[in-house]
């Protein structure tokens, strides 16, 4: 075995599929074992089982009493908003006006955009998110800033360039014709480029007139294994809105549909003003729907419907939606979840919100057997977890009977100083 075996000692914990539907998703290992070989996972298991394994003398990083879990997956989030989080406004179309379009102007600047590329990206690894889905402003410029501090950094990133040629401001728009070629040949600098996936972003709907939703639909399918990302029904002036702009479409979803951008690897943020027609083309598309409960109650968007999105089996992801979501902690976005699907009649699990935030996301992304998982052969992005992080976190851990009861604790009262540390394909990115 050569020297760059890796070994940690802790609890361990990860999903093989999704607890609400298979009681044996939860992998859980209380005094575990994670090998990593060459910046993949080799092996995790019990330490009894593992350890006698091990070649004599490799050493063991002794992490016990805290959990090791795959690193956060934050399928929705925009960086170009890093300055603008926790702006406040009457709703979804006011707070694009009055904050995220003139702080988005200003990423015509690829020194700006580069100095918060970084920003954003200490921040996502601060709070143990090692992929995203993140909305880059209409500038290819800083596109090619993101990615860019993200290869660098040898991070799972997935990123686009927004499309918008309509009902923005003059800085902010494209053309159909300039939006698709500046995305084809973003496309060709970066996706697949190391650990680099191109999405194709159209803003939302309202935004893009036909031409540029038709451009978008095409390059989608010439280029089948790109990521698409956009915004549906988060808000009931934005789904009036879009009634007006697109009379003959049977609904917001469908707009989308008509163009070509539903299939596997679509990103479809919010999804909370659809109706189960909507949800039946999300499950046969196998599009995925991106969860941002921070978002959802800060903009007074509306509340997601669990209930109907699982019987309908809508593939689902949990995201920030930053800087529309108010916080980069994906343990404070399960807190809301928790409470969004409390107010609708459900109960959610803890469980099934780690799910959601690792393996959910990895399989959004159809990148199950890559990341989000412990299983042989999945980068080794992970993290650290620490239950005693805060005083009263220790408090409750001490007192929690399961690992559903501890669990729920750190999602209720954690956030980024729960995050003790961030691996990413193997090598230490952040320690608090
Ligand atoms: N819809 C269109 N653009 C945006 C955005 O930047 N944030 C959110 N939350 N919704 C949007
Ligand atoms: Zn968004």
């Amino acid at each position: 075995m050569s020297p760059s075996l890796q070994a940690y000692r802790a609890s361990l914990l990860y999903f093989t599929n999704d607890p609400a539907f298979d009681e044996h998703a939860t992998q859980w290992h209380s005094d575990g074992l994670l090998l990593v070989q060459d910046g993949r996972i080799q092996a995790a298991g019990d330490y009894a089982t593992l350890a006698a394994t091990l070649p004599p003398g490799t050493a063991i990083e002794d992490l016990r009493g805290k959990i090791l879990c795959p690193g956060f997956i934050d399928t929705h989030i925009h960086y170009p908003q890093l300055d603008i989080i926790g702006s406040p406004a009457p709703g979804l179309l006011p707070w694009l006006d009055n904050y995220t379009f003139p702080a988005e102007h200003r990423f015509q600047q690829p020194e700006h955009a580069s100095e918060v590329a970084d920003f954003f990206l200490d921040e996502l690894l601060r709070n143990g998110t090692t992929s995203a889905a993140v909305y880059c402003t209409v500038h290819p410029q800083s596109v090619d800033a993101f990615f860019a501090a993200s290869h660098a950094r040898n991070l799972r990133m997935v990123a686009g360039k927004c499309l918008m040629d309509r009902n923005a401001p003059d800085f902010l728009r494209d053309t159909a014709e300039s939006g698709a070629r500046e995305s084809e040949e973003l496309i060709g600098r970066w996706h697949n480029k190391g650990r680099q996936h191109y999405a194709i972003t159209v803003r939302f709907a309202p935004t893009s007139t036909h031409e540029q939703m038709k451009l978008a639909g095409e390059l989608a399918a010439q280029y089948p294994d790109t990521y698409i990302q956009t915004h549906v029904a988060e808000n009931t002036d934005e789904v009036n809105w879009v009634k007006e702009l697109y009379p003959d479409a049977r609904s917001y979803l469908d707009v989308y549909d008509g163009y070509g951008l539903m299939r596997q690897r679509a990103l479809y943020a919010h999804c909370i003003w659809l109706d189960d027609q909507d949800r039946a083309r999300m499950a046969v598309t196998q599009s995925a729907a991106t969860l941002c409960p921070t978002s959802n109650l800060f903009l007074g968007s509306g509340l997601f419907d669990f209930a109907r999105a699982d019987a309908a089996r809508v593939p689902l992801s949990l995201a920030t939606d930053v800087g529309g979501g108010t916080s980069f902690s994906m343990l404070q976005t399960m807190n809301e979840l928790y409470k969004v699907a409390r107010m609708g009649g459900t109960y959610l699990p803890a469980q099934r919100m780690f799910y959601l935030a690792t393996l959910g996301g990895a399989r959004a992304l159809q990148l199950e057997g890559t990341i989000g998982s412990f299983t042989p052969g999945c980068d080794a992005d992970f993290i650290v977890l620490d239950p005693q992080a805060t005083p009263l976190l220790a408090r409750r851990s001490a007192t929690t009977d399961s690992l559903e009861e501890q669990l729920f604790a750190l999602a209720i009262l954690g956030d980024d100083r729960a995050i003790a540390a961030t691996y990413s394909a193997g090598v230490r990115v952040h320690q608090r």
